[in-house]
């Protein structure tokens, strides 16, 4: 399953490598070295200040300059990387650095590393930085350009926070792959088949439900929306029971492996991207693969409702009333307003069990882009602790979520003439009102975070630790959150 370079400890400070990453720190419009450059003596050294200076390198974060060491040094070269001013320099910063390095790198094969000791505990960001910044999708190019890099050496690095860095970058890179596969050979069937395969190389549970049994019990938000596609649907389930746990969560992810809209159906443009639908349970699926490893003691549930939403003879039409597991009913005016229609069954299902709080992720709305734009996602709670916990969450690993409220004040929207509720209300707040739906479905009072990442779960461009195409955004903070409640 991995593939990207390994990650590993050195002791010794003048390995020969191709390059070696050295931090530098933003001062009075230059930049100075965050530590001196092992290997390197004091008149090499100066030469390597010089040449910054010439290339007037102020060191923005992320930003890396490559220099040649003409055989001065066991490092064939040095490449400094950006970690803006000393002051405010966080462990972030270093994760940013990392990945700049690693795309400016890509076609070195042996690095070594002193970065992560420009900032105290940034060991762990360090190679998160470097796994995520060198990751590329090239499973379909005839002639794949991969990254060459295949070891990178952190001198005097811990142990042991590299193997968090690393199983943190691994599972986002998991939900990366899942994300950017093509529809055709991601579907809910093979997204089920995969998350078997996960759990049985990582040592979760695994069980489906298939159609004969969502039909039976009664779901019928998943086999509404599943209907127009001659792809059956799946509700994938994970389970993560360490011993000792005195706490059990559940989460639950959004996986439309294409979303057609239906019957509504989307303008060609906005359908393009549409294999991308299924970040949020690809994020649950990601996350859920790295518990293992990571150990915390809390019981994870995952349920994962995967569908395709197309048009067809047998789709849902607008107008159409459907009966949710555990027996809400939704009269369905817009089919394209899906993913709202298969969480209102997870979490019904979810909440059943009475965990002690559940968190849904989803990229449920165009509309939380008009918000919030495309690097900070919309967290909505219906609990203040929970929402701090996932925020705390996020900022330990460098993801953005704001929050955002559950208004009652647009309940109204989403009133039916005839069933318990309709999925659509007005365009304006319509990632509000999307969570409002959701929120209905929650039963026992169990504690509830929805997290909308239809704006961040797919990148324009490579930037930081994201990489062009799907972003595998919130994989880490659903780990993270969940390592913070052990
Ligand atoms: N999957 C989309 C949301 C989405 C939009 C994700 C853009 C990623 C990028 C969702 O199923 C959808 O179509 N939502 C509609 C809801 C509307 C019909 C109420 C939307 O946001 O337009
Ligand atoms: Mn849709
Ligand atoms: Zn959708």
């Amino acid at each position: 399953m991995a593939s990207g370079p390994e990650v590993m400890t050195s002791t010794n400070p003048e390995l020969p490598c191709d390059a070696l990453v050295v931090g530098a720190f933003a001062e009075n419009g230059s930049a100075v070295l965050a530590s001196p450059i092992p290997g390197l003596d004091d008149a090499a050294e100066e030469q390597v200040k010089e040449a910054m200076a010439d290339a007037a390198f102020k060191a923005p974060v992320g930003s890396t300059l490559l220099l040649p060491t003409f055989g001065m040094a066991p490092a064939r070269s040095v490449a400094v990387a950006g970690l803006g001013k000393r002051s405010s320099a966080t462990s972030g910063h270093v994760r940013k650095a990392a990945a700049g390095a690693a795309r400016r790198l890509a076609d070195r094969v042996e690095i070594a590393c002193v970065l992560h000791s420009a900032v105290d505990g940034s060991d762990k960001a360090a190679a998160e930085g470097f796994l995520l910044g060198s990751y590329r999708f090239n499973k379909y190019k005839s002639d794949p350009s991969p990254s060459k890099i295949q070891r990178v050496s952190f001198i005097e690095g811990s142990e042991d926070e590299l193997r968090k860095g690393q199983t943190l970058a691994e599972a986002t890179t998991l939900a990366r792959d899942l994300i950017n596969e093509p529809p055709a050979s991601l579907t809910p069937r093979v997204l089920a088949e995969r998350s078997r395969e996960i759990a049985d190389v990582t040592g979760l549970e695994f069980a489906e439900l298939g159609e004969a049994e969502l039909a039976e019990r009664g779901f019928g938000g998943i086999m509404g929306v599943a209907r127009g596609s001659a792809e059956p649907p799946r509700l994938i389930r994970l389970k993560y029971a360490p011993d000792g746990a005195n706490q059990r969560v559940a989460i639950v992810g959004k996986a439309v492996t294409f979303d057609s809209g239906g019957l509504s159906l989307k303008a060609s443009q906005s359908m393009m991207d549409m294999k991308t639908d299924m970040s949020g349970g690809a994020a649950v699926i990601g996350a859920m693969s790295a518990l293992p490893r990571l150990g915390p003691r809390v019981e994870v549930d995952a349920y994962v409702p995967a569908v395709e939403n197309m048009p067809g003879g047998r789709s849902l039409r607008p107008g159409d009333v459907i009966t949710h597991y555990g027996g809400r009913t939704t009269e369905v005016l817009n089919t394209d307003a899906e993913g709202r229609l298969i969480l209102g069954d997870a979490l019904a299902l979810a909440s059943e069990e009475r965990p002690d709080a559940i968190v849904d992720i989803a990229t449920l709305t165009g509309s939380i882009s008009v918000a919030l734009g495309n690097k900070i996602a919309g967290l909505f709670s219906t609990n203040e602790e929970l929402s701090a916990g996932l925020r705390e969450a996020a900022s330990s690993c460098g993801e953005r979520f704001w929050p955002m409220p559950l208004a009652e004040e647009y309940g109204s929207e989403i009133e039916s003439q005839i069933a318990d509720c309709k999925n659509v209300g007005s365009r304006y707040g319509g990632a509000i009102i999307a969570a409002l739906f959701l929120k209905a479905f929650i039963q026992h009072r169990v504690q509830w975070a929805h997290l909308d990442i239809a704006g961040v779960a797919r990148s324009e461009k490579d930037y930081d630790e994201i990489s062009k195409g799907g972003t595998g955004a919130g994989t880490r903070t659903l780990i993270r959150w969940i390592e913070g409640r052990a």
